[in-house]
């Protein structure tokens, strides 16, 4: 039996989303941009999929520009922001992807511009009173660019407040939705934000497509050039495949997104619970009060063990696929700027376990078995 506990590195492609993206690889394979009737299929099945796409967060079709997934729709909006808005300082958080993070290191190398971090609070959240006297210091054209839901720890951003805040101050807000998308209801109208991002692989879809939400009125200008795709916003050929399979995994979480995040909290409160009762001390890295977090991700720290590291593998010769960090810092357990930026004992080890709607108790039971062999933990029945 093999356990996957790391949907927060990627997930399963849904069954309907494979069924649904199979005629685009067979008998619909025209290019979007021909005129001819297999162009004309193709085209539609674009705009159809933008169409739901933007009906899931309320917004228009003509804000979702269609990308290579989150990596490329951060650089996107972030780059965007300084090269054709003209934001001068971005303000950001040092717990972000990295996707983000050396991306304003780079615009920060290559353009003029003036970088600040938020302070965080103990569990990882954001401390938003530092970020007001941020925003009120200054007046040159600011970018706010703040994760919803991290990746490693799960805490969340209050999006809504956040937006105030920037909109108060004149500041654009860009959030990187790629772990909340298609997890947590999104309205455009409600939310004071400009850009979003969203990575179907996140939530059942396939690898390599993504979507950036561009508020309408921002004039952004491509960082991939050449044909005159997305609006003239991002060239290249569409992914006709990953664009339909998106959309549909999009419909199919919103439908039943309450409750798959039931079954999902109760999958982390049995795992949570099981774990503390095995271990002496264990603590929770990020919130501990789980109905206001990620609800898919866990990411526990256990005492400190001379085997570091080493303990994933060990898990992952049992049948046990979790990671220590975000899949980008390949299973390290202790390399995690996430981790470094929360807690000062570097010695215990985090292991982040995170969750779909495909998980089941009895998928528990074996992961909590393989844990308390891999850590020699004896528990009395
Ligand atoms: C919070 C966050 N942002 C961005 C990304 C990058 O998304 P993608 O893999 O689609 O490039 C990830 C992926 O791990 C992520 O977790």
């Amino acid at each position: 039996m093999r356990v996957y506990l790391d949907n927060a590195a990627t997930t399963p492609l849904a069954p309907e989303v494979l069924e649904a993206m199979m005629p685009y690889f067979r008998e619909h394979f025209g290019n979007p941009s021909a005129q001819h009737s297999y162009g004309r299929e193709s085209r539609a099945a674009v705009e159809q999929a933008r169409k739901v796409i933007a009906g899931c967060l309320n917004a228009k079709t003509s804000e979702i520009i269609f990308t290579s997934g989150g990596t490329e729709s951060n650089n996107l909006a972030l780059v965007c922001s300084v090269r054709d808005l003209g934001v001068e300082r971005i303000i950001s958080s040092p717990i972000e992807h990295h996707c983000v993070l050396h991306t304003i290191d780079w615009l920060a190398d290559h353009h003029q511009i003036k970088v600040e971090y938020i302070n965080l609070k103990e569990d990882g959240s954001l401390d938003l009173e530092h970020l007001e006297s941020l925003l009120q210091e200054s007046n040159v054209k600011t970018l706010v660019s703040v994760m919803h839901g991290n990746n490693e720890i799960g805490v969340l951003c209050d999006l809504k407040k956040v937006g105030e805040l920037c909109e108060g101050n004149n500041a654009l807000f860009h959030s990187d939705t790629v772990q909340t998308m298609a997890h947590f209801p999104f309205d455009v109208e409600q939310l004071k934000v400009h850009f979003l991002t969203g990575s179907a692989h996140k939530f059942h879809g396939p690898k390599g497509i993504g979507f950036l939400y561009a508020k309408k009125g921002l004039s952004i200008k491509p960082i991939i050039h050449g044909g005159g795709q997305e609006r003239n916003k991002r060239a290249g050929t569409e992914n006709l495949y990953g664009i339909v399979g998106m959309a549909k995994a999009m419909q199919l979480a919103y439908e039943h997104l309450e409750d798959d995040k039931a079954h999902i909290l109760e999958l982390k409160r049995y795992l949570f619970q099981h774990l503390s009762n095995g271990f002496q001390d264990i603590r929770v890295n990020g919130p501990e009060d789980f109905d206001n977090s990620l609800y898919t991700v866990l990411n526990i720290s256990f005492p400190p063990d001379p085997r570091g590291s080493l303990l994933l593998f060990n898990l992952d010769m049992e049948g046990l696929c979790v990671s220590g960090g975000s899949a980008c810092t390949s299973g390290a357990s202790n390399g995690s700027h996430v981790i470094n930026a929360i807690s000062q004992e570097q010695d215990r080890v985090s292991i982040r376990f995170s969750f779909s709607k495909y998980n089941t108790k009895a998928e528990l039971d074996f992961a909590i078995e393989k844990i308390f062999k891999v850590f020699n933990v004896k528990v009395e029945c």
